[in-house]
């Protein structure tokens, strides 16, 4: 009788490996390392994707039906394979998840029908399919570098239909003096890429929209982190020094901490404000993260183009 109370092959396997006699002799860590992660459901060193699912899946449940709305009207966002989760028998991505937030919150302080809208550092142009396929684009132009502009030709290409795809420009950072012409823009949109950019780019980029554009969405991290727990530094510490090196806010602070981080927003505020004759209409967290924020910054009434 008492055998059937007995542990599991897969539990026998985990008392001799890491749940151990000894696994008591010293409480130091344990919490944080192989014995608590296979009493925990959550091992941060080898359960990316259950991770990345388990987050998207709780945003899902959160989505309003206007969020639901916008992310169904975004046609063939299986292209590409991205990591899902279905709720409610609805599928979404956090990449899409993100964009239907982030037209939430543009929306609301910008009338994006009849926009013309530009793009700095567009990836492979998830915002650019989510708003071409939501609102009356007039026309979308995305300027970035060589390599990940020919991905956002060839996606968006895929994505979109001939109509919506003949309303794009790809403009490559070496021809902007030359293939803007005097184009002006109602909205600019930078997501994720001032950051990873040099302070010096920034500024010029914050003056080209100061001179050409109307309105402007950001979202991007308050500041640095170092904590190697958080990812290893897999990328090498090259690739360390140089993202502290990137972007005007360069100021290191614990980004899971929420006063350190509010404490940080009046200096994002400032510092991706175009110019002098602009306001910030609107300001929040960029969910999820607990680090990004994001802003619409309008020109104030005198300066309105
Ligand atoms: C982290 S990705 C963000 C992509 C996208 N905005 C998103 O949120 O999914 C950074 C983007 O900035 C672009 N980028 C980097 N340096 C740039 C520069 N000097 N000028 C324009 N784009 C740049 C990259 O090619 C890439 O498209």
């Amino acid at each position: 009788m008492a055998k059937s109370f007995q542990a599991s092959r897969q539990w026998e396997r985990i008392s001799e490996l890491w749940v151990t006699e000894e696994a008591a002799a010293d409480l130091t860590g344990f919490k944080s390392d192989r014995r608590n992660f296979n009493l925990a459901l959550w091992d941060p060193t080898t359960n990316g994707v259950r991770y990345l699912r388990a987050l998207v899946y709780e945003l899902a449940t959160r989505l309003g039906d206007e969020d639901w709305a916008r992310i169904g009207k975004i046609h063939n966002r299986d292209v590409g394979d991205p990591v899902t989760v279905r709720h409610e028998g609805r599928t979404v991505c956090l990449d899409y998840l993100q964009a239907a937030l982030e037209l939430g919150f543009i929306e609301r302080e910008v009338n994006l029908d009849g926009a013309r809208i530009l793009e700095i550092g567009a990836g492979y142009g998830r915002t650019c399919h989510a708003m071409l396929s939501n609102y009356d684009i007039a026309s979308y132009c995305i300027i970035d570098l060589k390599n990940t502009l020919s991905l956002s030709r060839a996606y968006l290409r895929a994505v979109l239909d001939d109509k919506q795809f003949a309303r794009l420009k790809f403009v490559q950072v070496d021809d902007i003096g030359t293939a803007l012409g005097q184009d002006r823009f109602d909205l600019c949109v930078n997501v994720h890429s001032f950051t990873e950019m040099t302070p010096d780019t920034v500024t010029a980029y914050l003056r080209l929209i100061d001179e050409r554009c109307g309105a402007f969405f950001v979202k991007n991290p308050v500041g640095k982190y170092r904590d190697k727990a958080m990812d290893g530094h897999t990328k090498g510490e090259e690739a360390v020094r140089l993202a502290l090196a990137n972007g005007p806010l360069r100021q290191v602070l614990d980004i899971h901490d929420s006063q350190a981080v509010a404490a940080a927003v009046p200096a994002f505020l400032e510092a991706y404000r175009p110019g002098a004759g602009w306001t910030c209409a609107a300001d929040t967290r960029g969910v999820p993260w607990s680090y990004f924020w994001q802003a619409v910054y309008t020109r104030t009434g005198a300066d309105r183009p």
